[in-house]
């Protein structure tokens, strides 16, 4: 059982496998009491003291009750004298801003209920999670919140999501309604979060918490490149192995906040959610609504540990479809190797060689639709330009399918060019604001997928392609974010609700199409990283993790991703030397090597490549195939950072611990400072291992204690090792 609940002194005690989660009632308050390494089953009512601080802050009932601003509260509210940061706001009908949510009952559950319309991880077996449910209510004015727990005990993972309810017969207005908030008692905290732009995602930020409050949102109408929906805690001493790391994880596509405050009394509020800068919700009389899903996690043992709970969480029970537990097919895409610039001809050879180089499946990148010869047109008229390809999408699947390739494609859409006919049919399909200048993003307007009408047109017209059964892939871009935003089919107090009802409308839309092809292998992409996100992960366990497809970048790239998605979700191809975002000329078997850390391809046009690099192809392709299921479901070693050093190394630990891929790769020279090792971690002490390439044999003692020398002195060289146990 993971919820144990102790009717005495009322306490809600949490447990997973490694960690606790208390909760108490007093004064009908629900208080939150701590959070962290495993506890045993007792009355732990010692760890709530009244400081009875906080002048200035009013005091409860007639001066008797709690001083609200000085005690951890489970789910904070506006407006009764907790000054800090809420999880909740709401306007009355009488214009005030206040709630006062006090604890009326609760249920526990096994299994875990779905979030309606929104993404959310999953129990596959009713026994393998467990919920508790606590209802909260103000009596004055008829609000009820249910706040869910579920927890995943063999995972360490802690999914938390608020309900709200309106029980009155009048309007009421939502402000903020967070996810999750946690109260600690201190603040000797470092964040760990991501920042980046396009091109540059998901670098890694490190910083001692301050007085104040460190914030990480998104206001863009996506998750963004510039932050990701995350923040992790740790104490200041924390590193990959050891030491205190709490993570928050919104399960969310669209704009967001995370935050943690550090308050007068030097202890820490930490809430994730929907971004309140933006969001607003009208609640009429009798209705509920359902944030997204916190996922939070802990772990006493480091940072490799907490991205190994989020890694098994998401992978197995967040992603979903046939392509969760499995490799994916390795793919040739054609943006890198064309652009817009192919036609059949050009396509049919690219196939042709394909197959001789070990490829699996050949994706049609942007440009094949209207009259796409640039990024500015055609965007929303999902029909193939037969000046391109005469005999259509079938003409190059007719040549694919006796090579053994199959085929994918390319779509964005969520957009509508203004050169397009659907613009000129429906100009009010995009999000605008009438009477106001519309904003173009790479030549591009939104669609407002908060009208039904719209979500409905973008079914059908991707659904039109996909259901000739040709597609076995589809690659959904997005690439640019919201403007002007508001749906003049709403009324004016209900325009805050725009973008998330955005998001309401794409969830579905993308539920309807994956359960309709539940055979197609969906890749989510934003001008690379711009929404990778485990909202999306939910529909499409994959992501093109970045537009720069530079193997000494994405070494950066992908430990930033690492923190939190798990490899299986990171798509990581081969692309030309010099690569062309940044010039870089790097060996081919560098480029492999860190592709290999992902769903793996190629971005490049075979037909242009030396017999030497068709050669590499082949066997490269071979060695993903036989490793990928390895890679995919195995555990991430962080061995060394490229945030901090000119080098970085990893190793990839299959479930059985009998296959280990490592992977090490110098980004600057170093002359004669050859004796560099890599240390190993995962693997059985008491193993012996062979390495694939060398023949060499190991004991793991020895490649974990002494590990495994990386002689390297040239910049962009790597070494890749594979070591499978000795039977
Ligand atoms: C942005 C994507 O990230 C690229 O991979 C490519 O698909 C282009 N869009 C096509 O326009």
């Amino acid at each position: 059982m993971s919820v144990i609940y102790s009717g005495e002194c009322a306490q809600f005690q949490l447990n997973t496998k490694s960690f606790t989660y208390l909760m108490q009632v007093r004064n009908d308050y629900l208080l939150h009491l701590y959070w962290g390494e495993k506890l045993d089953e007792r009355d732990h009512s010692y760890m709530f003291w009244e400081q009875g601080r906080a002048a200035f802050s009013p005091r409860q009932e007639n001066c008797e009750g709690f001083i609200l601003d000085d005690i951890p509260l489970e789910y904070p509210c506006w407006g009764r004298g907790d000054m800090r940061t809420p999880a909740i706001e709401i306007i009355n009908p009488d214009g005030s801003n206040i709630i006062d949510l006090h604890y009326e009952s609760h249920d526990v559950i096994s299994g875990k209920p779905e979030l309606k319309g929104l993404p959310a991880v999953y129990a596959e077996k009713s026994d393998e999670a467990e919920t508790l449910i606590i209802t909260l209510k103000d009596s004055v004015s008829k609000i009820t919140v249910k706040l869910y727990y579920t927890l995943f005990e063999a995972l360490d993972i802690l999914c938390r999501h608020a309900e709200i309810i309106n029980d009155s017969d009048k309007s009421v207005f939502i402000n903020r309604a967070m996810s999750a908030s946690v109260d600690f008692d201190r603040k000797d905290f470092d964040i760990i979060s991501n920042y980046g732009t396009h091109c540059r995602e998901r670098n890694i930020e490190r910083s001692p918490l301050k007085y104040g409050r460190f914030n990480m949102s998104s206001r863009r109408g996506a998750s963004s490149h510039v932050h990701n929906p995350f923040l992790i805690m740790t104490s200041p001493s924390a590193n990959e192995t050891s030491g205190d790391t709490y993570g928050f994880v919104l399960v969310y596509s669209g704009s967001f906040t995370a935050e943690v405050a550090a308050n007068q009394f030097s202890s820490a509020r930490t809430i994730i959610g929907l971004n309140s800068e933006e969001f607003g919700w009208k609640l009429h009389s009798g209705e509920s609504f359902t944030t997204p899903e916190a996922v939070l996690s802990y772990s006493p043992c480091g940072l490799e540990s907490l991205s190994a709970n989020y890694h098994g969480i998401f992978r197995t029970r967040l992603c979903r479809g046939k392509y969760r537990d499995t490799r994916r097919p390795v793919l040739l895409n054609s943006w890198e190797a064309c652009y817009f610039s192919f036609d059949e001809e050009r396509l049919k050879k690219i196939g042709t060689c394909c197959k001789d180089i070990g490829i699996e499946l050949l994706v049609i990148d942007d440009g094949w639709f209207g009259v796409r010869d640039t990024d500015n047109c055609s965007l929303g008229d999902w029909v193939v330009d037969r000046r391109k390809l005469p005999n259509g999408i079938e003409g190059i699947y007719n040549h694919l399918k006796p090579l053994g390739i199959d085929l994918g494609i390319w779509f964005e859409p969520e957009m509508v060019s203004p050169n397009s006919d659907l613009y000129r049919a429906h100009p009010d399909w995009c999000i605008h604001i009438p009477n106001r200048p519309r904003s173009q993003g790479r030549h591009q307007f939104m669609l407002n997928l908060s009208k039904p009408e719209v979500c409905d047109y973008i079914y059908e017209s991707v659904a039109a392609i996909l259901k000739s059964g040709m597609i076995k892939y589809v690659k959904w871009d997005y690439n640019r974010n919201m403007t002007e935003i508001a749906n003049e089919k709403l009324p004016a107090d209900q325009q805050r609700e725009v973008t998330h009802r955005y998001y309401l409308g794409l969830y579905s839309l993308l539920e309807r199409l994956v359960t309709t092809f539940p055979d197609i292998l969906f890749e989510s992409c934003s001008g690379g990283g711009g929404r990778f996100d485990a909202g999306m992960l939910y529909y499409m366990p994959q992501v093109w993790t970045s537009d720069n497809s530079d193997a000494i970048e994405r070494l950066k790239i992908q430990y930033g991703t690492s923190l939190v998605y798990p490899l299986s979700s990171m798509s990581a191809h081969v692309s030309a030397s010099p690569n062309h975002q940044t010039g870089h000329v790097t060996p081919f078997d560098t480029r492999f090597t860190v592709a290999l850390t992902g769903s793996f391809g190629y971005e490049l046009d075979p037909t242009s490549l030396s017999d030497e690099d068709k050669a590499s192809v082949l066997r490269t392709a071979g060695i993903y195939k036989e490793y990928g299921e390895r890679i995919c479901n195995g555990t991430y070693h962080r061995l060394r950072n490229p945030h901090e050093e000119n080098c970085s190394a990893w190793c990839i630990v299959s479930e059985n611990k009998d296959t280990c891929i490592a992977g090490y790769v110098l980004t600057k020279v170093r002359m004669y400072e050859n004796n560099e090792r890599i240390r190993l971690r995962g693997l059985k002490k008491d193993w012996i291992y062979i390495e694939r390439f060398s023949g060499r044999e190991y004991s793991g003692a020895e490649l974990c204690g002494y590990g495994i020398p990386a002689p390297l002195t040239l910049e962009y060289q790597s070494l890749l090792w594979i070591f499978e146990r000795k039977e």
